[in-house]
Order: C-alpha cells, then sequence, then structure tokens
C-alpha cells in the first residue's frame, strides 16, 4: 500500500471511529423527557428497613410520591384525558370538570396546564388552604362548596357534573367540557391494571405474596390487585381503611357500616378520621371492579396512623402522607400475622409536605395522638 492511500484509510477509519462514538454519545442511557406527562409511572420501589428488621418481613414501598404531580393520581388524570382525547371530546381551550378535595385535583391542573386545557375543580369548603393554593397557584380554577351528602345535587362531585353539562349544553359557547369523574370512570382502575401493576410485578420479579393499600376511588386496589392476581394466584391483596370508613366491615362482613353512622352520632365529615385521600361510605365503579380480590382488610385508627408516621420519619427519614400512614401501618400488622419471610408491597402515596397542617400538625404537636 502506497502511503497516500494508507493516509487516506487512516482518515476514513478515524471517521468511522469518530462517528461510532458520536452516535453512541447521542444515545446517551439518560433519556430526555418531552413534557410532563412523559414523567409519569415507573416509580421507584423502596425497601422500609425499620418495617422489615421489626418484622421479619420484606416490606417494600411503591413511591408514587415520585411521581411529577406528587401522587399515583397523575396516572388516572392522565388516563382520563387521553381516553377523552382519543373520543375527540378535548380540544385546546376546552375544560375538564372533577369534583375532588385532593390530589386528582392537583394532577389534573397540571396536565391541563401543558395541554392547554382549563380545569375546573369543585372542592368542599373546608379543604385545607394549602390545597386550594396549590390549585389556584396551578391554574386551575377552583370552586368550593358546602359538605353535602353524595345524594345531594350541592355535592362537590355532583356540582361538577352539572357544571360540565351546563357548558355541554350551551349553544353559545364554543367550549367543550368533560367531567373526569374519578369515582365511577373505569379508566381509573384500568390505568392502575396496566401500570401500576406491571411495575410492580416486574420490580418483584414476580415474587411477592401480598400488597395492601387503601382505597379513595377503589382504583388502585382494583387495578393492581386484579393484575397481581392474575400473573401471582396465592397473592393476598389486603384492604388498609382508615377509621370512619364503612370499606372495612364491607371486606370483612359484606356490609358497609361504621360505628360513626349511628344515629346522632356523624360528624360533619364523610369518613371521620384525621387521614385523607381513603376511606369510603359507598362502594364505588371503580371499587366493585376488584372486590372480588380482595381478601381481607386491617382498620387502622387515626392514633395507629399518627404513631406510624413519626416511626417512619424518625427510623426511615420517610416523610409521608397520612394515606400512606394507614398503608405502612397495615403493612405492618400484615407482616406480624404473616410471619417472617414474606414479602408484602404497599404504596407511598403523596409526601407529609401536603399535609403539613392538619395531619402533620397533629403528628408533630400532640405527643401522645388524637
Ligand atoms: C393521597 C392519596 N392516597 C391514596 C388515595 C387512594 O387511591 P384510590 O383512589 O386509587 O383508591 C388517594 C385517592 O384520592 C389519595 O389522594
Amino acid at each position: 500500500m502506497r502511503s497516500s492511500q494508507a493516509f487516506y484509510l487512516g482518515i476514513a477509519v478515524g471517521g468511522v471511529v469518530v462517528f461510532l462514538y458520536n452516535s453512541l454519545r447521542k444515545k446517551s442511557q439518560y433519556k430526555i423527557y418531552g413534557d410532563v406527562s412523559e414523567l409519569i409511572g415507573n416509580t421507584p420501589i423502596l425497601r422500609i428497613n425499620s418495617l422489615s428488621e421489626e418484622t421479619g418481613c420484606e416490606v417494600l414501598a411503591k413511591m408514587e410520591v415520585y411521581e411529577p404531580g406528587g401522587s399515583a393520581k397523575d396516572r388516572v388524570a392522565l388516563g382520563i384525558i387521553e381516553d377523552y382525547e382519543k373520543r375527540g371530546l378535548l380540544k385546546k381551550g376546552d375544560v375538564i370538570f372533577e369534583g375532588t378535595s385532593g390530589s386528582t385535583g392537583i394532577s389534573l391542573a397540571m396536565l391541563a396546564r401543558s395541554r392547554g386545557y382549563e380545569a375546573h375543580i369543585c372542592v368542599p369548603d373546608d379543604t385545607s388552604t394549602n390545597k386550594i393554593r396549590l390549585l389556584e397557584s396551578l391554574g386551575a380554577n377552583v370552586e368550593k362548596v358546602r359538605p353535602a351528602s353524595i345524594i345531594d345535587k350541592n355535592h362537590y362531585v355532583n356540582k361538577a357534573r352539572s357544571l360540565a353539562e351546563q357548558i355541554c349544553n350551551d349553544q353559545d359557547d364554543p367550549r367543550n367540557a368533560v367531567f373526569a369523574d374519578q369515582f365511577e370512570n373505569e379508566v381509573n382502575w384500568k390505568v392502575h391494571y396496566q401500570t401500576t401493576g406491571p411495575e410492580i410485578y416486574r420490580q418483584c420479579d414476580g415474587s411477592l405474596d401480598a400488597f395492601v393499600t387503601g382505597a379513595g376511588t377503589g382504583g388502585t386496589i382494583a387495578g393492581v390487585g386484579r393484575y397481581l392476581k392474575q400473573k401471582v394466584p396465592n397473592v393476598r391483596i389486603v384492604l388498609a381503611d382508615p377509621q370512619g370508613s364503612g370499606l372495612y366491615n364491607s371486606v370483612k362482613y359484606g356490609v358497609m357500616y361504621d360505628s360513626v353512622e349511628k344515629e346522632g352520632s356523624r360528624k360533619r365529615h364523610q369518613v371521620d378520621t384525621v387521614v385523607e385521600g381513603i376511606g369510603l361510605n359507598r362502594r364505588t365503579k371503580n371499587f366493585e371492579a376488584g372486590a372480588m380480590y380482595i381478601d381481607d382488610a386491617f382498620r387502622i385508627t387515626d392514633k395507629e396512623a399518627v404513631e406510624m408516621a413519626r416511626h417512619l420519619v424518625s427510623k426511615d427519614g420517610l416523610f409521608v402522607g397520612s394515606s400512606s400512614a394507614v398503608n405502612c401501618a397495615a403493612a405492618k400488622k400484615l407482616a406480624e400475622q404473616l410471619g417472617p419471610g414474606h414479602r408484602i408491597v404497599t404504596v407511598i402515596c403523596d409526601s407529609g409536605a401536603r399535609h403539613l397542617n392538619k395531619f402533620w400538625k397533629i403528628t408533630s404537636e400532640d405527643t401522645s395522638g388524637p
């Protein structure tokens, strides 16, 4: 080979090496996410060391607090919005209505902003000012409604539905409106069946003995429970229910009842507990979709939830919201019941930061618990 040929060959080989290097570098291990909805799902799983060591079981938590909107409701809000989009019912400027006192409104407001929709959220007027300010900061219209029974047309869920209908029926309003309806809209449990359940199954390499979580709409327990039962037939699906909720008795004895329902003893709230987001005194379509897969239930008192929240901070550095504290308290009880050597998965639903002016106020101030 002549020296000039060797020279050009060297240049060509060098060029190929540089090209390969650059193309490999472009396919970096770090994905650049396109918008906030791409950050939803694929949350990590964490071993809760204190509970694992105390019980001899492996207690794992699906960290839904890592969602961009701070809770698993991001999955549900995205599923509901995409369903309406596929059906051609949402275009820029249209309005999404929901009746919620919590996380779903925050997730809907976040996604509505990122996709050019309006979010109109009806909340009970005793909703914490923190949450109302958060919703408003996310650009939602927030409507405060007096607390009422679910059969009352002024209940915040019914109010959101009727406001959506009003826009749809108004010939002069160019906007369309949809009602998210997280309690009855079965997109909710299906999203958990399609995403949260398979993620937990994969993250556990298909090996787990129980899944325990609370029910607000019932979407999580129904979707995850249904998926896991199909993949791991012996897995136990267990409900973690706060005091004041009728679901515990409904699962254990087939009767929707709680002692606070006794005549004259019911307080102002639908479910009398300091815990937010879980507990219910009716069976929703989303709960029904998974009810047949629920094997057992634990009732967790407010005192037990507060004690667990303190425990998780002091032993594991985990600052969790009230429903997560209920979940972990039930996971511990279940671990004690099953005995050492089992793997139990629960959910950290949201952060304690969202509960600073209620649950964590009690948790920090009152050392004897509520
Ligand atoms: C903080 C929090 N945890 C748990 C849940 C319960 O989830 P699900 O509605 O899927 O039963 C909710 C529901 O609103 C929630 O807001």
